[in-house]
């Protein structure tokens, strides 16, 4: 797919098909992840893909879905959820400042990634850290600072261009299609030219 084409297309996707993803193409995304822009080039990012079921049933249970549009894009565990998370921690927050920035850059060239490879992902910050940590087995030094779902999508959500005083919370279209309002470029960014 063309980039320009991946940047329109990818859309959070919370509404999967119950097929497997393919190990070759998690491995793609960690691929993405590992590549990634990071402050000092530290690297202190780790990536659990979790695919076996009681697990990803566990973290499945302490994650919370578009709250703008609930219940319709909460995906129901055995009918829409995902087949995989991508967990990602870092170093615990107290010493680590850049560490943020640098789980923002790792997820979102994941999910350019999935798209390309027609996957759909949803970047979770919402779950629940504690089991998560603990499923893991991480110490006090590490901190879980994202949880990303990824499968196959069931839905295909699109973006709608907005002026700045328009709301910008997604909403569900006459169709049922996620809509997710995005501000122009002239709404959000200015020019200093010659
Ligand atoms: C830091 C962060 C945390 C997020 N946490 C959640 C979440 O817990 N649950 C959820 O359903 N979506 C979550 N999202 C997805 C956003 O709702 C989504 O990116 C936003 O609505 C824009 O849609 P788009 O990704 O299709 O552009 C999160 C996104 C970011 C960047």
């Amino acid at each position: 797919m063309e980039f320009h084409d991946i940047l329109q297309k990818r859309r959070t996707v919370r509404l999967y098909q119950q097929k497997k993803v393919e190990k070759e193409k998690i491995i793609s995304l960690l691929n993405a992840a590992r590549l990634s822009s990071c402050a000092m080039n530290k690297q202190g990012l780790r990536y659990a893909a979790v695919t076996e079921k009681n697990m990803l049933k566990k973290i499945f249970n302490g994650t919370l879905w578009a709250a703008l549009v609930k219940p319709y894009r909460t995906p129901v565990w055995g009918e829409s959820a995902p087949d995989c998370f991508i967990v990602v921690h870092g170093p615990a927050e107290k010493n680590a400042s850049y560490v943020k920035f640098d789980v923002g850059a790792a997820v979102m060239s994941m999910e350019l990634q999935a798209c390309d490879l027609g996957l759909g992902c949803c970047w979770l910050g919402s779950f629940d850290h504690e089991e998560v940590k603990n499923l893991l087995k991480l110490d006090e030094n590490r901190q879980v600072y994202a949880v990303v779902a990824v499968g196959y999508p069931a839905e295909e959500p699109q973006y709608k261009d907005i002026k700045l005083n328009e709301d910008q919370s997604y909403y569900l279209d006459d169709n049922k299609r996620l809509t997710v309002p995005k501000y122009t470029v002239d709404a959000v960014a200015e020019f200093y030219e010659e």
